[in-house]
């Protein structure tokens, strides 16, 4: 079976009813984004920020994979897919995909503020004032923050540079070093882009682009593929 490497953003969980980031304009809800997903905004107003991402997993909870997580579990009957996301959403492994790596964490756990290597999750959506670790230290959200290192990239350039089959679905690719790992697909792996908008990827002339969002553009995929 080929490889199939998928990396997706924001869009990918649209139709799900999670707003994507493009669309907030600085704002998430109510919210500065930088003072609620930042080092510093932890920093300045720790209880701010425990509300608000309270307020994201809530919504979490309410909500449901759609069409296109589905269609991205069909392809693992005829493709090794590997799904690297940016989202912290659990969609795509409520949706049942088996192989999904979290660029910038995951909602549904928390971690230590003194061990970054203890990781838990949280039952329910509420992590509050007080919630410990092990160790004694403060829970924080296992989310990565503006500013902050993307611990997983190295993995995920890794997982690209053996793709056969790059598909990019819902992401502007406008945040680094996530945008960079077109550059690690080989030369001779097909592109393919799902996206209602238009995405810039500069330097990329062999980019096949499917305009329409996740839920009919991985069915047109997989037409497409299927042709092959
Ligand atoms: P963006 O909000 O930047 O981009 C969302 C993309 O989804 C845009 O290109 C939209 O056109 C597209 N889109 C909208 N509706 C869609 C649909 N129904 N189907 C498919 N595509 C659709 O989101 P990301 O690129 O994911 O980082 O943002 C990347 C990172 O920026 C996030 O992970 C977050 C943010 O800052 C951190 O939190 C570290």
């Amino acid at each position: 079976m080929k490889r199939l490497v998928v990396l997706t953003g924001a869009g990918m969980s649209a139709e799900s009813g999670l707003r994507t980031f493009r669309e907030m304009g600085g704002l998430w809800e109510e919210y500065d984004v930088y003072e609620v997903a930042s080092p510093g905004g932890w920093a300045r107003d720790r209880s701010l920020v425990l509300r608000f991402y309270n307020d994201r997993r809530k919504q979490l909870l309410e909500t449901s994979p759609n069409k296109g997580h589905l269609a991205l579990v069909e392809m693992e009957k005829d493709f090794d897919v590997q799904i690297i996301t940016q989202n912290v959403d659990d969609l795509h492994e409520r949706a049942g995909s088996k192989n999904v790596m979290h660029l910038h964490g995951e909602l549904r756990k928390s971690r230590s503020t003194v061990d970054p290597g203890l990781v838990y999750e949280i039952e329910g959506w509420e992590l509050k004032e007080g919630d410990l670790c092990e160790k004694g230290s403060q829970l924080r959200p296992h989310v990565v923050w503006f500013g902050e290192a993307v611990p997983a990239i190295e993995q995920a350039a890794e997982l690209v540079s053996r793709a056969e089959i790059l598909v990019i679905i819902g992401t502007s690719m406008n945040v680094y070093p996530a945008a960079g790992l077109i550059n690690h697909v080989p030369y001779t792996s097909p592109i393919y882009v799902i996206d209602p908008n238009e995405v810039s990827v500069p330097g990329f002339s062999r980019i096949n682009v499917i305009r329409e969002k996740a839920g009919t553009g991985v069915y047109e995929l997989i037409k497409i593929l299927s042709h092959d």
